[in-house]
């Protein structure tokens, strides 16, 4: 059996800054609250970027991280809830930007999970010996679908990519991915598309809803809490791993609160999860490999050390990966 290693990672933000401080003067709202209930204190957010954009610089980091030429690629996902358009997929624009000749391209939806999923569809295209390099994006512009009149959901997000490319390898890399959702719990988490309207139906449709993220935020919380700790707890235990053999946790960065809560369950000290979020806030699918490119800028990661990518979200979906470095 083919092993699969992560070769490369990068990430992009845009420049601008918004604090917590400049959310005071559009909503009723205030820094202390969002620090006492979020850890978020300031996110990027685009100027005029498009998901593509973000998603393309932060691919060219990940393919210079990787020593690769864009031509090595076989295949490029990009997991979003944002993606530039219905058609064509952000992958594609990608693909066309890096000028990535060979690679197949489409997009995943499985929101702040999505990362975690296109890891396991690109470990199995690449075990089974389809494929031998893929690049996996998650990248975000949730302020294009956020209302920013509303104080419920405009202070948590913010827009991002990260990105990493998974080659085959004789040494082992990925261990192991576990995914899961509860479809019945979609409506705590949502954002509509276009309504159903055509030539044929008997009455327009006059439903014109402004297509925003809402959010059911304490049941997505409940949600959230628990499939971490789970998540993590059965992912060791299938892979016979005790914690303390865990070097870093990479836990999806939506809440402060979420993450401690889950480390206080599994009585691990909170240094074991990598937080990022206070300067960035949610970026959904790319809060994971923000993070993760982070700590290996940063030199923290070192060959063999094992890591937990964690992540939670819209579907509602969940998804966890043990990995060696
Ligand atoms: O990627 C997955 C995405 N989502 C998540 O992971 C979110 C999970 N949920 C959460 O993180 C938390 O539930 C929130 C941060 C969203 C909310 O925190 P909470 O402690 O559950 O607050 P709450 O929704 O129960 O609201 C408490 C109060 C309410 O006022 P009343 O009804 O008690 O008077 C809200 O109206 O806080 C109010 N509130 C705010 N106040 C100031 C809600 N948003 C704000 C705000 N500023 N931005």
């Amino acid at each position: 059996m083919r092993n699969v290693k992560i070769k490369g990672t990068g990430r992009y933000v845009p420049d601008n800054i918004v604090t917590n401080f400049d959310l005071e003067k559009l909503v009723d709202t205030s820094d202390e609250w969002i620090s006492t209930r979020t850890g978020i204190k300031e996110r990027r957010i685009s100027k005029g970027e498009n998901t593509s954009d973000l998603a393309f610089k932060a691919a060219k980091k990940a393919l210079e991280s990787a020593e690769m030429s864009a031509e090595e690629l076989d295949l490029i996902i990009v997991a979003t809830v944002s993606p530039d358009a219905f058609t064509p997929a952000t992958a594609c624009i990608v693909q066309g930007l890096l000028g990535a000749k060979h690679a197949a391209a489409f997009d995943l939806n499985a929101a702040c999970s999505g990362f975690v999923y296109a890891m396991q569809v690109a470990r199995e295209m690449i075990k089974s010996g389809t494929y031998n390099n893929i690049l996996i994006i998650g990248a975000e512009v949730l302020s294009k679908i956020i209302d920013w009149k509303d104080r419920n959901t405009c202070v948590l997000f913010g827009d991002g990519a990260g990105a990493i490319i998974l080659s085959s390898s004789d040494e082992q890399g990925i261990m192991s991915i576990k995914l899961g959702a509860d479809g019945s719990k979609g409506h705590a988490l949502k954002c509509d598309a276009v309504p159903v309207n055509n030539a044929f139906m008997d009455q327009v449709n006059q439903q014109n809803k402004l297509r925003f993220i809402s959010m059911e935020g304490r049941e997505v919380f409940r949600f959230a809490t628990t499939v971490m700790a789970e998540g993590i707890e059965n992912i060791l235990k299938d892979n016979s791993i005790d914690i303390n053999e865990v070097k870093y946790i990479i836990p999806h960065q939506a809440n402060y609160r979420i993450i401690d809560f889950t480390s206080k369950r599994l009585k691990v000290d909170i240094s074991k999860f990598y937080i990022n979020l206070q300067n960035y806030g949610n970026t959904s699918s790319a809060t994971i490999p923000i993070a993760l490119d982070e700590l290996n800028e940063k030199g923290l990661l070192e060959k063999g050390d094992i890591l937990i990518f964690v992540g939670f979200g819209g579907g509602l979906t969940h998804g966890a990966a043990l990995v060696k470095w």
